[in-house]
Order: C-alpha cells, then structure tokens, then sequence
C-alpha cells in the first residue's frame, strides 16, 4: 500500500513536471466551430407566427443558437436563419445583430464551448473534444496551460481603417488571453493552434501587434486547414446557398443569411491564388476571382459589393509573415468544389460542381497560398506545410492520423524548449 502511494506520488510529480514545462496553448476554432447563445429583446420582430411563439418560449434569457438540431426543420430554419442575418450599415461602415438579437460566444478562454456544437448530441456534433482529450493525454489542464477562445463567428475582420467593433474586440480578447496564459505559465510564450476561419483570425492578430510583443508571447503558431486565399465553395454558398451536406435543409432558406455575414464575405475566393480561371460558368458569362464585384451583383446581393471592395480586397492582401515560427496542416487528396456551372434556370437551383484537390472544403491553391508567398524565408522563420492525405477540412481536428500530426507538432515544439535548457 505505501509503495502504491509513493509510486502515486511520484507518478504525480512526475505529471506536474511535464505539465509545468508545457508552452500553454490556445485554441482557435474556424466558422461555425463553436456553440453560440442569442438573447431576444423585446425590439425582435418575428417574420411568421412559428418563429414569435417560439420566442415567448425563450422568455428572454440566453438560449444556443448554434447549434441546435432544431434548425434542421424548416419552420425554424426560417427563425435561425432571422436571427443569426448581420446587418451592414453603410452610414457607420460596420455590422450589426438583427434588431432585438443580442448574442454571445459560451464562455471565452474555455474549451467548454468548442468541444462539442450541442453538449446533448457530442457524437453528431464533436468539433475540438478529440484534440482537446488528445492534449489532455500528453499532460495539458484545459483553464491552466490549454484554453479556447471561441467568437461570434459571423463577423469577420475589415482592412484596417474601417470600424470593425465585433472582431477588433475578438482581436483584443484573444490578445489579454494569450497574455494572460503567458503570465499564469512561468511567462513561457504561447502556442495557438488554429482551425480554418480562425487562422486568418490569428495571423492578422499577429500582424497587428509589435514585433516585440509577437517575440514575446508567441512560441509557434499552428495553423489547421486555413483558407488563406478564400474558397470557391463560397460562391456556391453566395450564389445558391449551402447546407454542409444536410439534405432535408433548404439551401435557400439559409441563402440570405449566408450572404450578410461578414466572415462568409471574407472567404471568397482571392484573385491573387485564384488567377487566370473561371470559377463560375453560366449561360450567359464566367466569373474569375477578379469578377467577384461583377458576381455579387448578378447573384442579387448588389448590397455585399461595397463592403467587398472596401472592407475585404485590402484585407486579402495582408498575408505577410508574422516573424514567428508557423507550421500549416492541410488535409489533401479530398474531391473539393473548383468550378460552378450553371444553367438557365439561373443561382436558385444548385450548379453542376467540378471538383478538384484540396480538402473537400478548401481549394489545394489557397490552402498551400503561403507557401510561395513566404518562400524567401529561411531558418526558424521558413514556413513549413505538412500534407495529411485524405483527410477532409473538419475531420482535420477529429480524425486520429490528423490529430496525431497536430499533436506530434505540439510535442516536438515542447522538447525543444527542453533541449534549450540542458
Ligand atoms: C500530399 O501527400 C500525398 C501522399 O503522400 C501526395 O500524393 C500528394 O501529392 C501530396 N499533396 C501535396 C499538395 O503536397
């Protein structure tokens, strides 16, 4: 018995050592990547009977929005679709909720809120909780050394210049949790970890603050399935609308509020990795990356197109290396949207899609976009990519061949910090 308690013991001490030399780590999620609660206000105006009762019934206290399977019947895809719709306001250049719909990201800083979509549906709707156990396993505490910085994932980031309170205030959070990780860790500098969306998130956080302070805070930064030059899936979601492979959805009941948000519009597909070939064919016209203006206005959302030009085309092209070591993961070998063609029925019936390499989300050219963009690197700074084969976009962060890669780089940026030491 006294030997099982010593050997507990040291098994212990030994843990705490391990978890005490660990870099903590943040973790980043992409669009859709983790559970969001709305709030209805009196000043919310229902659009049909179905979405008014079914507000009394929230009484107005905090409820998820997303996700909640819910959505999936057509009644109330309707009221999803109302309440999650942005707004943007010309006069003030900035975006904003629906009248009377206040929302919230669950619990910033934890990694409560992206383990699972539903908490009540983890097998259909896991997104983090593999990597986050996996993490775990190798000696991480989710609020000591791992956290998660979950957002209202419909906004995005303008090019600087333009008010942009949603995301400058995400920048901002993520910037006190990165240095307050560091604080509470011994000031060991920070990993993040990145999915999809998040990345582009990441990148211009770095990009936004001093050298000084990136040398400072930031050890690595991992960046899973990051659509660094947009996607042509997007237009397919602009043009027609998109149900992440859900059938019984309408696409077009989600079409609307597809288009208004901020950070579906950034996602569009870049004509600096996108150049020189027709994305979009219809009888009438094909687009390139270059026509998207051209394309938001023949679609019917005339509304996207100064936004676009404004807000987003500068922001396209602030990719710059941010002097920290950064390694991407991609998923590759997965058939992905690459040409959209339509017929004469016109953007409300789904196109005839041609697919291409990538991760069955991401094109293959704006998942490796910063490959040549960052080539003159050397050293510590040289980007490194590493291909994972057949592995989709959102099984990236699930799939254990996927998670292992992720975690392997997390292990090997740790030992290195112990190789320095001895
Ligand atoms: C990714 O790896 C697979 C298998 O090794 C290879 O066939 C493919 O060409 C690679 N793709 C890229 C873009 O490097």
């Amino acid at each position: 018995m006294k030997t099982l308690l010593l050997m507990l013991a040291l098994l212990c001490l030994y843990r705490n050592s391990i978890a005490v030399d660990l870099h903590p780590l943040v973790l980043v999620p992409g669009r859709g990547g983790n559970q969001l609660e709305a709030r209805l206000t009196p000043k919310y105006k229902s659009s049909t009977l179905i979405c008014k009762l079914s507000a009394l019934f929230t009484k107005g206290s905090w409820f998820r929005l997303w996700f909640s399977p819910s959505i999936i019947a057509s009644p109330f895809t309707r009221c999803f679709a109302e309440r999650m719709m942005l707004y943007y306001d010309p006069i003030i250049d900035d975006y904003h909720n629906a009248p009377g719909v206040e929302t919230r990201a669950l619990n910033f800083g934890s990694t409560e809120g992206l383990m699972y979509l539903d908490p009540h549906l983890t097998h259909i709707t896991e997104y983090m909780a593999t990597l986050v156990n996996s993490l775990e396993e190798i000696g991480y505490q989710s609020g000591k050394n791992l956290f998660g910085a979950p957002y209202d994932f419909r906004y995005g980031l303008a090019a600087e210049g333009h008010p942009c309170h949603v995301g400058n205030q995400y920048l901002q959070d993520l910037k006190k949790l990165i240095e307050s990780a560091f604080v509470s860790n011994g000031k060991k500098p920070v990993i993040i970890v990145s999915h999809s969306l998040g990345g582009l998130f990441v990148l211009q956080l770095l990009n936004r603050s001093p050298l000084s302070w990136r040398h400072k805070y930031i050890k690595h930064f991992i960046a899973v399935s990051v659509p660094w030059g947009g996607t042509v899936l997007q237009m397919l979601t602009f043009a027609s609308g998109y149900t992440l492979g859900v059938p019984i959805v309408d696409p077009l009941l989600v079409r609307g509020e597809q288009r208004s948000s901020e950070s579906n519009l950034w996602l569009m597909p870049s004509p600096k990795f996108f150049a020189r070939k027709p994305l979009v064919i219809t009888e009438k016209k094909s687009y390139m990356a270059s026509d998207i203006p051209e394309f938001l206005m023949d679609i019917g959302f005339g509304e996207g197109v100064c936004p676009y030009k404004t807000r987003i085309v500068p922001l396209l092209d602030s990719l710059k290396a941010p002097g920290v070591p950064v390694t991407c993961i991609v998923g590759t070998g997965v058939e992905t949207p690459e040409m959209l063609v339509y017929g004469d029925e016109g953007f409300d019936v789904q196109p005839r899609i041609f697919y291409g390499d990538g991760d069955g989300s991401v094109n293959i050219e704006s998942l490796l976009a910063l490959k040549s963009l960052w080539s003159g690197l050397e050293g510590e700074h040289k980007l490194r990519v590493i291909n994972v084969s057949g592995v989709s976009h959102m099984s990236l962060v699930k799939d254990t061949v996927a998670v292992n890669e992720i975690l392997a780089q997390v292990q090997s940026i740790n030992s290195r910090l112990l190789t320095s030491f001895a």
